[in-house]
């Protein structure tokens, strides 16, 4: 049995990208019968960036409804948040204390914005050891993430290393599962959907919503009504083909070449797809989203569960150091 362990950022409900490129695999891997699941909200990162409580709060509850939305057994895996098990900030400090200030300098997280040192705060210069003490605190084994965490996930595995060379054996040392991007879901706009990119769909939104999004904001070309038109590479189409039925794209893609079918038409298929589609778990999201007693019930359950296994890594830790 393998224990695997992954962080979900908290930057508010996610999007179609999110959940068919990320979510859907992770619950997917979580649920296989051999695997040991652990999965947090990583909302002591969020704070990097975000002050404001009510807004973390609520980016935390759309997260989690949004999992729980898509299937997450909470029974199967520890589902949890971060700030929950505030063991992994004593845990931070020891991997900040042996890892070179030096390395962490090459950080991505904190590189990319360090040609504007004034708006850097020192938790987000530290964030790769916050992101260790996640990993480490709970023996994980496997850390499923997207090729853009390697680096932190590389860092996690020197400084547990580090540790453990200077201290004897401590820690297990953590292996990536690289999540390949297989599933480049395009954005309205056809670049690959991301927030910071304002192209997402969201298919937790009203209908009504949903309707006059597509409609507004998905790019076509000008071809007349009448005429025969290309599906393969139009956005429409693109997204169709992620949310409909192989059938049913079949379908749409010979109507659209037959002429006499326009991109309002598609734009009204792909609609319904959505709508139809993700009708169940747009009812549970909305649900759980006016029900925070279950999404807290759920989270506390989860980081009780956590604390059982972080407790005895932590004292562990601080038996080596000598505390
Ligand atoms: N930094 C990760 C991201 O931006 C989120 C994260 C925090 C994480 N702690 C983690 C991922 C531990 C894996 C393991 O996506």
């Amino acid at each position: 049995m393998a224990r695997i362990l992954t962080g979900i950022q908290s930057t508010g409900a996610p999007h179609l990208g999110n959940l068919l490129g990320a979510i859907r695999p992770a619950i997917d891997l979580a649920h296989q019968d051999d695997n040991e699941s652990f999965l947090f909200i990583a909302d002591m990162h969020s704070l990097t960036q975000i002050k404001g409580g009510s807004e973390l709060r609520e980016n935390t509850y759309s997260v989690a409804a949004a999992w729980m939305a898509f299937g997450l057994d909470t029974d199967r895996t520890v589902f949890y948040r971060q700030s929950d098990v505030t063991e992994v900030t004593e845990l931070a400090w020891y991997l900040n204390c042996f890892f070179p200030y030096q390395r962490l300098t090459l950080a991505h997280s904190f590189k990319d914005k360090s040609n504007r040192l004034e708006d850097v705060n020192s938790g987000l210069f530290s964030y790769p050891m916050l992101m260790a003490a996640d990993i480490l605190l709970y023996d994980a084994e496997y850390v499923p993430v997207g090729k853009d965490q390697l680096q932190h996930l590389e860092m996690t595995r020197d400084v547990a290393s580090r540790f453990n060379h200077k201290m004897g054996d401590t820690f297990v040392v953590p292996k990536e599962l690289i999540r390949e991007d297989t599933q480049l879901i395009p954005g309205v706009d056809g670049g690959k959907m991301s927030k910071s990119k304002g192209n997402t769909i969201n298919v937790f939104d009203d209908p009504k919503v949903l309707k006059k999004h597509i409609n507004k904001n998905i790019i076509t070309n000008a071809t007349p009504l009448e005429d025969s038109k290309e599906p393969n590479g139009s956005v429409v189409y693109e997204l169709y083909k992620y949310v409909a039925s192989e059938a049913d794209a079949k379908s749409l893609a010979a109507k659209l070449r037959a002429g006499g079918y326009g991109w309002g038409h598609a734009k009204k298929d792909l609609l319904e797809a959505l709508v139809d589609g993700f009708a169940q778990e747009r009812d549970e999201f909305n649900r759980l989203m006016s029900d925070r007693s279950t999404l807290d019930a759920e989270l506390k359950k989860g980081a009780e569960r956590a604390r059982l296994v972080a407790q005895p890594v932590l004292e562990r830790v601080r038996s080596k150091i000598g505390f």
